[in-house]
């Protein structure tokens, strides 16, 4: 238990008015490194599956699937979409989705109650940490990530999901910072990706009005930042065409206390139950 709180009414209130808060160096230089070394580490370790990534063909698109829909329990790596980018490690896009349970560097990572304390203080009862991303977004080649709402793909009833996305670089408007949407996250979701019953995916959509594709704000920060992201709010990232890496850590949390649907994409084995930041 804590007995003071650890953001401030300004920026409680800054959260619920805009849906994103920056928090400047909550990680010490030594704790990113920390986490860069060791995605380089895995990078090599998971050497072998590189070749399992996302392919464009049609008979590949079916092995693609099969290896992200069963990636919510493992750690698995996503490479770029074009192949013809590189032909090594850099082309690596991210490394997902259960590092946080699996891996021993990442499942000690960090070692902080004060996200349970700004869990609890944004209204999440009990925590429950439900994906983990390691996103390279590489020099030159890391690809846009298109405008979407979290809950999207972490759909809870009700809506609970929150993205903690921690800066382990410098992410700019140069190398493909993060772009919000202030206020978006009193839209409602616009849609919801599912699984199709089939062995695929797919959106259904839920709004009548598509998201907004202006009013973006870029959400440039040092290392060691941690941002909040309301699982509602519209937010993308462009490519980064810069000689500078953009290295980021985000978890993804929902409330245990809601209902998680059995067609949501990422599903995990009653092996690994899910845990708050504290177990
Ligand atoms: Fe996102």
């Amino acid at each position: 238990m804590y007995t003071s709180p650890l953001l401030s009414a300004d920026q409680l209130r800054f959260f619920e008015e805009n849906g994103y808060l920056l928090l400047p160096d909550f990680l010490s230089p030594d704790q990113c490194e920390t986490l860069i070394h060791r995605a380089g580490e895995l990078v090599e370790e998971l050497r072998k599956e590189w070749d399992s990534a996302i392919f464009t063909t049609r008979e590949q698109t079916r092995t693609s699937n099969e290896y992200f829909l069963t990636s919510g329990d493992k750690v698995r790596v996503f490479m770029e979409e074009d192949r013809d980018t590189g032909s090594d490690s850099h082309r690596v896009n991210k490394i997902g989705h259960a590092l946080h349970d699996l891996d021993p560097v990442f499942r000690d990572f960090p070692r902080s109650t004060d996200l349970a304390v700004i869990a609890e203080e944004i209204g999440i009862s009990k925590p429950g940490l439900m994906q983990s991303m390691y996103i390279f977004k590489q020099p030159k080649i890391g690809g846009e990530v298109s405008v979407h709402q979290d809950a999207t793909f972490l759909y809870t009833d009700p809506l609970s999901v929150v993205g903690f996305w921690f800066g382990l670089q410098a992410a700019t408007l140069e190398n493909g910072c993060l772009w919000a949407l202030p206020g978006g996250h009193k839209l409602g979701l616009k849609s919801r990706f599912k699984r199709d019953g089939k062995g695929g995916t797919c959106f259904e959509d839920l709004g009548e009005t598509p998201l907004p594709t202006e009013g973006y704000v870029p959400l440039e920060v040092s290392a060691g930042t941690l941002v909040l992201l309301h699982g509602l709010l519209p937010h993308y990232s462009e490519a980064n065409r810069s000689l500078l890496p953009r290295q980021a850590y985000a978890i993804h949390v929902i409330d245990q206390q809601t209902h998680y649907p059995a067609e949501n994409w990422l599903q995990r084995t009653d092996s690994l139950p899910l845990r708050g930041w504290e177990n």
